[in-house]
């Protein structure tokens, strides 16, 4: 099927509660195991930037993870970046996790170089999918890691349906359309890789991790 893009930012107060009220331990636990996987020698420390970090439940996770780092989470919407300091604060990791309203490409993230760039979501809501690239090339040091998950898109409307009552059916209904619109908005292997050329990022490495996950990685240079 053809993509049917969303809406690129999450600026619904209700569906920014519901999404951060959600339960991604299971996947976003995933997350950072992969990232693990995907660099074994990386130091753990140094700045880290977090591309579209939403309510910074990978932010949190990733500092959790890796307690000599420090995370700048962007993301265009405050309801959404809202929904999540309250928890930032609670885990005790206010002075390392710090989440910033930037709405990629006009603005800016606070640093110019990161020693590592972290991405979870956020492709398949970008019209462009450059904009993610662009910003992958700007912000990663020359060797930094570079870690971007997202959803890869079904087959049909019918095959997205069905993995929506198989993986949200206990969902609040607003996430589980949520989930439904993502993966129609959701890029293939094969038009992910056909980015990474027109960036000049043919070094990266894209692979499905499940049947609507996708890892892409490389290094900054
Ligand atoms: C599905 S959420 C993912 C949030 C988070 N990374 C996670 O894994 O929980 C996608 C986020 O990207 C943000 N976003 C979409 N387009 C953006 C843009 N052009 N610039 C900055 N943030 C953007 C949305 O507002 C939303 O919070």
């Amino acid at each position: 099927m053809q993509r049917i893009p969303e809406p690129e930012l999450m600026l619904d107060e209700a569906q920014a509660k519901a999404y951060a009220e959600a339960d991604f331990e299971a996947p976003h636990t995933r997350v950072i195991e992969l990232f693990r996987e995907s660099f074994p020698d990386w130091s753990g420390s140094g700045d880290v930037l977090d591309l579209g970090c939403g309510p910074g439940d990978i932010s949190l996770r990733f500092a959790a993870a890796y307690p000599r780092c420090r995370v700048d989470g962007i993301d265009g919407s405050e309801a959404m970046m809202a929904a999540g300091r309250a928890r930032i604060e609670h885990a005790g990791l206010a002075d390392r996790v710090h989440l910033h309203k930037a709405l990629l490409p006009a603005d800016r993230a606070p640093m110019p170089r990161y020693d590592a760039v972290i991405s979870n979501s956020l492709l398949h809501h970008l019209h462009d999918p450059q904009v993610l690239w662009t910003a992958v090339k700007r912000y990663a040091a020359p060797g930094a890691p570079v870690f971007v998950v997202d959803l890869l898109r079904p087959r049909s409307r019918e095959q997205a349906l069905a993995m929506r009552d198989r993986y949200a059916a206990g969902e609040p209904a607003v996430l589980q359309e949520d989930f439904y619109n993502s993966l129609c908005a959701a890029f293939t292997l094969d038009e992910i890789g056909e980015q990474l050329r027109e960036a000049g990022l043919e070094g990266f490495a894209v692979r499905a991790v499940s049947d609507r996950h996708c890892v892409i990685h490389g290094r900054g240079r």
